[in-house]
């Protein structure tokens, strides 16, 4: 079996529920203030160690009472932390989140994710049948030198570029799995995308992000689009549930992924069990504190239909 390295963000999610957001200028009041361990490097580790696949995650804290909340957090959940720096002089990663049915907006300051460098990611050692995870809110040269340890050692990188953010082609062409919302693959390829979208279309611009890469494009309820170079795009169905939040959702998704990829489960079987494990995670509150157990996931994909691809 082998494992997966999420090298990442660690969150603290300050939380306001509010009826409705906020338009600019404006205020409304609120119902309750929450806190939940969150970031999308630490979402997707959790969701990874939660399924019982040895996961690592590779971050930096600062040394304050959130960053000690987080760590105690992130042990109990199984996730090995021996490459999770505490940090002098920088707070640990926070998030303002406003969420309104189920639906957030969130405002990231970084703290000590911005100090994630290249040294931090050359410290474990990675094996071929590992899976590397990373997302955009550490430094972007950091998750390059991430990939490029990972590919000499033979192992899947999995990138989320999350938040939407430029990236040069070079870091893109490190990346074996990309997955990612339809905004950021329209950031990535230079051209405007709606969740509603042709796969067509999808696929036109998924041919901007390299060869030989696969895209998958999550689309809410729509489901996961599916694209590989040189096969029909593959949609595999998003599940009809009643989201209360959906913070942390496709970290959900991108870590149930990666762990099952380390185990060796086909592209297919992965992509339906992570769909299944983020169908979990939107009807619970927070981010990582919601991501599901394998005896959920597996609850879930034995009482409903399979989830299997389908054509667009
Ligand atoms: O993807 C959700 C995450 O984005 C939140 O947990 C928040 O910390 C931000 O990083």
């Amino acid at each position: 079996m082998g494992r997966v390295f999420v090298a990442g963000s660690i969150n603290m999610d300050v939380v306001a529920t509010a009826e409705r957001h906020p338009r600019v200028g404006e205020t409304v009041a609120g119902q309750a203030v929450l806190y939940f361990p969150g970031g999308k490097g630490a979402n997707q580790a959790v969701a990874s160690a939660k399924l019982s696949i040895p996961t690592t995650l590779i971050g930096r804290l600062g040394t304050d009472a959130f960053g000690r909340e987080l760590r105690a957090f992130l042990a109990a959940q199984g996730v090995d932390l021996a490459f999770v720096k505490d940090t002098d002089g920088a707070h640990s990663g926070t998030a303002i989140i406003t969420l309104a049915h189920a639906d957030n907006t969130i405002v990231v300051v970084p703290g000590a994710n911005g100090l994630v460098d290249a040294d931090d990611v050359a410290a474990p050692t990675l094996a071929k049948g590992d899976v590397a995870v990373s997302q955009f809110e550490i430094p972007l040269p950091t998750i390059a030198a991430f990939f490029r340890r990972a590919r000499a050692a033979g192992v899947t990188t999995i990138l989320n570029p999350a938040p939407a953010k430029q990236a040069d082609k070079a870091l893109l062409d490190l990346v074996d799995i990309l997955i990612l919302n339809e905004t950021e693959l329209g950031l990535l390829a230079g051209t405007e995308l709606s969740d509603h979208d042709t796969a067509s279309r999808f696929a036109e611009a998924a041919r901007t992000m390299g060869q030989g890469k696969i895209v998958c494009v999550t689309l809410g309820k729509r489901g996961v689009l599916v694209l590989v170079e040189g096969h029909q795009p593959l949609l595999v169905p998003g599940r009809e549930v009643k989201a209360v939040d959906t913070t942390g959702a496709g970290d959900c998704f991108v870590g149930a992924l990666a762990s099952q990829l380390a185990i060796g489960r086909p592209l297919g079987d992965a992509l339906a069990y992570a769909n299944a494990a983020a169908s979990i995670c939107v009807q619970r509150m927070g981010a990582a504190p919601s991501m599901p157990t394998a005896d959920e996931v597996n609850a879930v994909l034995s009482t409903s239909r399979p989830g299997a691809g389908r054509d667009p």
